[in-house]
């Protein structure tokens, strides 16, 4: 199967009330562990690549990655996406570079910058039959100088006008999630009542949601045992995702999780294994732990096993 846009998955995915797993990647290990995770369950995936990713292994490695594993398994359908797209010109590197979707992350301009470097993008990327997610609102965390939550969260009416105006095809909604390892000082807590509105007022509209780890403890906890220093972190539990995939989200973002999961198991290799020194003989471990983070992310927390 070659690569596919989400356009079909979602569609799939929003009827059926489940989510489709956007996985972040940045090299060879995550691609491997990723699709083994999606060939093992049967379910569709989106390989999602930030500009510091596309930095660090570079686009043409990536894609190249990404076409060896689907020679390997071509079983399930997989599109690779840009993540956070910062600017006009990446969008459209990526999508010239075979990208099946972007996304341009103009929640920090204005509206109305954001209206328009959106507008920009789809113009480019719709022709070439790329799709386009855009993001309205701010993620906690992320935009420091935002001190009130009500001025970061997404506004449902201005949803519906940015997508009437934009075009775009799908929408990152800010309802209390953000990005990395400490997402909650409290109790975790998402605005279901607005992503309920939102959700009401753009009908089989397909939503995202970013900054969606749950920091299993379990994972922090092997970190910390084995040297690392991951203290206070806490996640969005995984009863709320799948609350929110059966209310329209049908793209749900995981980065961190990942991350955790291949570092604790270093971590633990490197103090169980001192002698070691052959990549391979940590690597190999890391990837297996970045399957099972994934197998079971889709498997108990999208819902998407079965639906390649
Ligand atoms: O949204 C952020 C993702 O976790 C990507 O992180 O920019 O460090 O690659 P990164
Ligand atoms: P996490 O940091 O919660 O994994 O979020 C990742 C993300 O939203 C990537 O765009
Ligand atoms: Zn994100």
């Amino acid at each position: 199967m070659p690569l596919v846009g989400p356009k079909e998955m979602f569609a799939k995915a929003y009827a059926g009330q489940y989510a489709i797993g956007a996985f972040n990647v940045n090299n060879m290990e995550i691609i491997q562990g990723i699709m083994q995770a999606a060939a093992q369950e049967k379910s569709p995936v989106i390989l999602q690549v930030s500009a510091g990713a596309r930095k660090y292994a570079g686009q043409g490695y990536i894609m190249k990655l990404v076409e060896a594993a689907l020679a390997d398994d071509p079983s399930v359908p997989v599109c690779v996406h840009l993540d956070h797209g910062p600017s006009f010109e990446m969008c459209r590197d990526c999508i010239d570079g075979g990208f099946t979707s972007v996304m341009i992350d103009g929640s920090h301009l204005p509206y109305e910058e954001n209206v328009a470097i959106t507008k920009q993008v789809v113009e480019y990327a719709h022709p070439k039959n790329v799709w386009v997610e855009a993001e309205l609102g701010k993620l906690a965390g992320v935009e420091e100088h935002v001190s009130s939550n009500e001025h970061i969260y997404t506004d449902p009416d201005q949803a519906v006008d940015f997508v009437k105006r934009t075009g775009c095809d799908s929408l990152a909604i800010a309802i209390g999630t953000s990005h990395g390892a400490y997402k909650f000082k409290g109790d975790a807590q998402l605005d279901f009542p607005r992503l309920q509105i939102i959700s009401d007022k753009l009908p089989n509209y397909p939503l995202v949601l970013h900054g969606a780890s749950s920091v299993p403890q379990e994972f922090v906890e092997l970190c910390n045992k084995f040297g690392g220093q991951v203290g206070g972190a806490k996640g969005v539990p995984e009863e709320m995702l799948r609350q929110a995939a059966r209310m329209g989200v049908c793209k749900i973002n995981v980065d961190t999780d990942i991350r955790l999961a291949l570092t604790a198991c270093i971590r633990q290799y490197f103090r169980e294994h001192p002698e070691q020194f052959d990549p391979r003989s940590y690597l190999k471990p890391a990837r297996e732990a970045v399957k099972n983070m994934v197998a079971h992310k889709i498997r108990d927390v999208m819902g998407s096993s079965g639906k390649a």
